[in-house]
């Protein structure tokens, strides 16, 4: 199968921060895969890294000033805005955001990204008090609202000193959202009039009012399910436990708290053609939750009595009435992984079972390994990020479709 990103054409717009290092890895690894690559070095840009190691790598001019006349007539902005399949602005900081809100084009770069018809991409990076700035914040939606796809930082050090979100995502994340962006522009129709649902999170039990039972479910795995879905085409509704993600576009959210509400709102999705349950159900929910919060009495621990709650996947397993053409499950282990996940396909009846062994940092991290199990036999994924493995498995998802017409 050939490369998504053979001969794609991409304009990098690289602005001013310590971050902007990360490209020159990131044009690496694109070479390596056949993407051509144009580069605009902004003024600030130009501080981190220099032209000649950027015209090195792209094996092309690189681009700098508004008004050099030789720029101009080798290749103006209007061309460099309109030649390219995608442009992706890495670094983007706090004052590029800005100025692309604002329509404001005062160099090079902001003047090519206001005449470009072209989809942009944007990796921002700056300080964490930056970015949480209600300024930043509200040039985010205005892009966002404009249809700019954006690669949201990072949580961790800043090159500042200090910790928080504002880091420039890792450049496997920045490949995976360039590699997602044409895979769905060219897998648009695949699963076009296919319903599908996923659940996603974690679920949370009550105690009382103020206390629950939960896991360290995340969500981004389900989610990244449900948009890659999206991106073929279907129509997905995405039964949500809390999380902390952004509700994707495009997609029909319902958000739940407990497991009865996500067996609720799962069976009201119904008929599906495909149902995917990656959530993290809660086995159990507590007996009688309090309705005023359970008092500290010295020496009177609480006992809570637990009771099962229902299984998602296993009753649209076997659903009388609805049951989806393709019904996935996920199994969490941390030990005997295969052999628990053949036993979950035989109990639950479900089709395909998404085996990954929970023991590392996979429960909340944006890395997974996974095996699917089918009755067919085991097959084994590289170790990928969470948005690889949901590609893959919408691929695989279509082929099943394609092949059980
Ligand atoms: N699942 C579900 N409803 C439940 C429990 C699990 O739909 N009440 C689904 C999960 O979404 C997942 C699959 O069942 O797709 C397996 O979940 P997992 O937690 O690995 O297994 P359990 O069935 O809970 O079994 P165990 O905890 O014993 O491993």
């Amino acid at each position: 199968m050939a490369d998504i990103l053979e001969n794609r054409k991409l304009l990098l717009i690289i602005g001013g921060g310590i971050a902007a290092y990360k490209c020159l890895d990131l044009i690496r690894r694109l070479k390596e895969r056949g993407v051509e690559i144009q580069a605009v070095l902004t003024g600030g840009g130009g501080k981190f890294v220099t032209p000649l190691s950027l015209s090195s790598l792209t094996e092309n001019k690189v681009y700098q000033d508004l008004f050099s006349l030789t720029d101009e007539a080798e290749m103006g902005h209007i061309r460099l805005s309109r030649e390219n399949d995608l442009i992706l602005v890495a670094p983007a900081t706090a004052n590029m955001m800005a100025k692309m809100a604002n329509g404001i084009s005062d160099n090079l770069a902001t003047t090519t990204l206001l005449a470009t018809n072209k989809p942009v991409m944007i990796a921002p990076t700056m300080n964490s008090q930056m970015w949480g700035h209600p300024a930043t914040q509200h040039n985010l939606n205005v892009l966002k609202e404009r249809g700019t796809l954006i690669i949201p930082p990072a949580d961790g050090d800043l090159a500042c000193g200090e910790v928080g979100t504002g880091r420039l995502a890792e450049v496997d994340e920045i490949i995976s959202n360039i590699e997602a962006f044409f895979l769905s522009s060219e897998n648009s129709n695949l699963l076009k009039g296919k319903s599908f649902t996923v659940t996603a999170g974690p679920t949370y039990e009550a105690i009382d009012p103020v206390r629950y039972l939960a896991n360290h479910s995340s969500g981004k795995q389900g989610y990244a399910i449900a948009k890659a879905l999206r991106d073929y085409g279907a129509n997905v509704t995405l039964v949500s436990g809390p999380t902390n993600l952004e509700p994707p576009a495009g997609i029909r959210i319902l958000n739940v708290t407990s497991a009865r509400e996500m067996m609720e709102a799962t069976e009201n999705s119904l008929p599906a053609d495909g149902v995917v349950c990656v959530a993290a159900v809660a086995d159990w929910h507590v007996n009688n939750p309090q309705r005023q919060k359970i008092k500290k009495r010295p020496g009177a621990i609480p006992t809570l009595e637990l009771i099962e709650n229902p299984d998602i996947l296993k009753s649209i397993s076997n659903h009388k009435e609805h049951r989806p053409r393709l019904v996935i499950g996920f199994a969490a282990e941390t030990e005997n992984v295969t052999n628990h996940a053949q036993n979950k396909l035989e109990n639950k009846g479900c089709d395909w079972i998404v085996a990954n062994d929970i023991s590392g940092d996979v429960m909340g991290g944006d890395r997974n390994q996974v095996q699917i199990v089918t009755k067919e036999g085991v097959s084994e994924w590289p170790y990928q990020s969470k948005v690889e493995v949901a590609q893959q498995l919408a691929k695989q998802i279509e082929d099943f479709f394609k092949d059980n017409k």
